[in-house]
């Protein structure tokens, strides 16, 4: 099971909570002596049909063969025509609809709960006043598309009331710093006393793949998951505003931290993979597809060079060889698979593990590819062969999230839902040190660029960094910024 990994869960709507309180204060309050501004079709009734309606009745599902999500298309109706009778809302069918108590409301009884009535009332105000667009957008423009672009992130708490999830973690190019996905930011922890130096502020909510370039410039994918995903490019060491003595950084509108925004999509993006050299760079997620771009011209001239569509579910988990020729990919479809980079072609499906496949690695000589998942093993085998295992490794006691190369050493590591990190040869599979002292799932893990360190980061915000030499803790800690963590004391009798 990927416990709430992806997916609302009670810690985002505590941080969803959070987050309209903050939008809350940050907005200016409509002073109610001041007559009403008109209803803004794209700023306050398409939201209420994106939440409520669009689910239904989107280019894809269309039902009732209506579409809305343009406002040519809303106008249009359904197989009974235009459904709005601007300046009468009570003789509108599509608000009727919505506020009727009979068994034809929108959306359908079984299906969902009744618009709330402040949102309905939007609705209404808004075909009273003519069910107009506004002015300067296209009656053909994409609503999902025009919300994202309007969407502003919310300012991160400066003390997390909750504890976040670490789906990702990286140390700084001089071993020295660890990068963690906060909520709204990445922050930065200094490794030797475990303290927060840095705070990073992004537009995606979290960051599922972290990767440094040759030049120490840091990419970052991630994204709202359900909403929209990003991989954007960093600049972590450039300068911020000093707050209660950590440096914060603005890396939503500060074109000194913000280099570039390679893409966006309509869902999270799940992982992400560079090559050594950093001229290639794979990303992938929820739209199954893995976008492949080519960095050797430098940042300014990234170019898209294909799309990779091989999976019939979301990609969990994703590898470059050293070369830039193999794309390894892990799938929520039960299956790892290669493709050839520079043939544009799938060479192999590893299907062996039979269950979900979350993480995927690859010898630096693409000579061998690794894979584990939902089914607990770690499995190894040829990128250029037939899809036949060469040999499993048991060990974890429950679901592997994550495997990974060591950059430096014949190494693997590997992170699972059993709460340990664990080391294996990258040859035999033999295991090595099994790394604990994470009190929760732990759902990725990261080698340091000098292959001394390796580090683990837990749904319940905990972070240990460990000596891969001997497995000793270098340094545990929680990045939850100023949350505190609550020790279970035993109810009294
Ligand atoms: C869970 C799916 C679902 C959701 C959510 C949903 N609808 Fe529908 N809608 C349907 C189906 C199915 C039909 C066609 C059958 C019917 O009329 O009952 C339909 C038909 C309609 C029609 C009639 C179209 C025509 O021309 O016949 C309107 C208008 C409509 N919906 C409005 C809405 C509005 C407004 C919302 C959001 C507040 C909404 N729907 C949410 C499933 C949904």
């Amino acid at each position: 099971m990927l416990r709430h990994r992806y997916c609302a869960c009670v810690l985002c709507a505590a941080a969803a909570v959070i987050a309209s309180y903050l939008v809350l204060f940050a907005a200016p309050q409509r002073a109610s002596a001041q007559p009403a501004k008109p209803v803004s079709f794209i700023n306050d009734v398409a939201p209420v049909l994106k939440e409520n309606c669009f689910a239904c009745h989107d280019t894809r599902k269309k039902s009732g063969k209506y579409d809305m999500t343009s406002y040519e298309k809303l106008k249009a109706g359904g197989v009974n025509g235009d459904p709005l009778v601007p300046g009468k809302p009570e003789s509108s069918e599509f608000h009727a609809l919505i506020v009727t108590t009979e068994q034809r409301r929108m959306p359908p009884r079984d299906k969902g709960e009744a618009v709330p009535k402040d949102k309905a009332a939007i609705v209404a105000q808004w075909i009273k006043e003519g069910a107009k667009l506004d002015a300067g957008l296209d009656a053909k423009a994409d609503l999902v598309k025009e919300l994202r672009v309007r969407w502003k992130p919310p300012v991160p708490p400066k003390a997390y009331p909750f504890a976040i999830i670490v789906n990702a973690v990286a140390f700084t190019p001089d071993n020295k710093f660890l990068v963690v996905g906060g909520h709204h930011e990445l922050t930065v922890w200094d490794i030797a006393d475990g303290k927060l130096v840095k705070r990073v502020y992004t537009r995606a909510e979290r960051a599922y793949g972290l990767a440094f370039l040759p030049d120490g410039k840091l990419v970052v994918a991630g994204g709202r998951p359900g909403q929209e995903g990003d991989v954007r490019v960093y600049d972590i060491s450039a300068k911020g505003k000093a707050e209660d003595g950590v440096e914060v950084l603005d890396g939503v509108n500060d074109k000194k931290v913000l280099l570039k925004h390679l893409f966006d999509v309509e869902d999270a993006v799940l992982c992400l993979a560079v090559t050594p050299d950093g001229k290639t760079l794979a990303a992938g997620g929820c739209d199954r597809a893995v976008r492949v771009f080519d960095l050797s011209g430098g940042l300014d001239k990234a170019t898209l060079t294909q799309t990779v569509e091989n999976h019939a579910d979301w990609v969990l988990g994703c590898a470059l060889s050293a070369d830039g020729k193999y794309l390894l990919t892990a799938g929520r479809d039960k299956t790892a698979k290669v493709w050839d980079l520079k043939e544009k072609q799938s060479v192999v499906t590893f299907p062996e593990h039979q269950n979900i496949v979350y993480g995927v690695a690859v010898k630096a000589d693409g000579s061998a590819g690794y894979s584990v998942g939902a089914d607990k093993q770690l499995r190894t085998w040829k990128p250029g062969g037939e899809g036949k295992g060469v040999k499993t490794a048991a060990g974890h006691g429950d679901e592997v999230f994550k495997v990974i190369a060591n950059p430096k050493q014949p190494m693997l590591a590997t992170s699972s839902a059993d709460r340990t990190v664990k080391l294996w040869n990258i040859d035999t599979l033999a295991p090595g040190k099994s790394l604990s002292g994470l009190t929760d799932y732990v759902y990725t893990v990261a080698f340091s660029p000098d292959g001394e360190l390796v580090a683990g980061g837990s749904y319940d915000g905990s972070v240990a960094v460990w000596k891969v030499s001997d497995g000793s803790t270098v340094k545990a800690f929680n990045a939850s910024p100023g949350f505190v963590v609550k020790v279970e004391t035993p109810p009294k009798k």
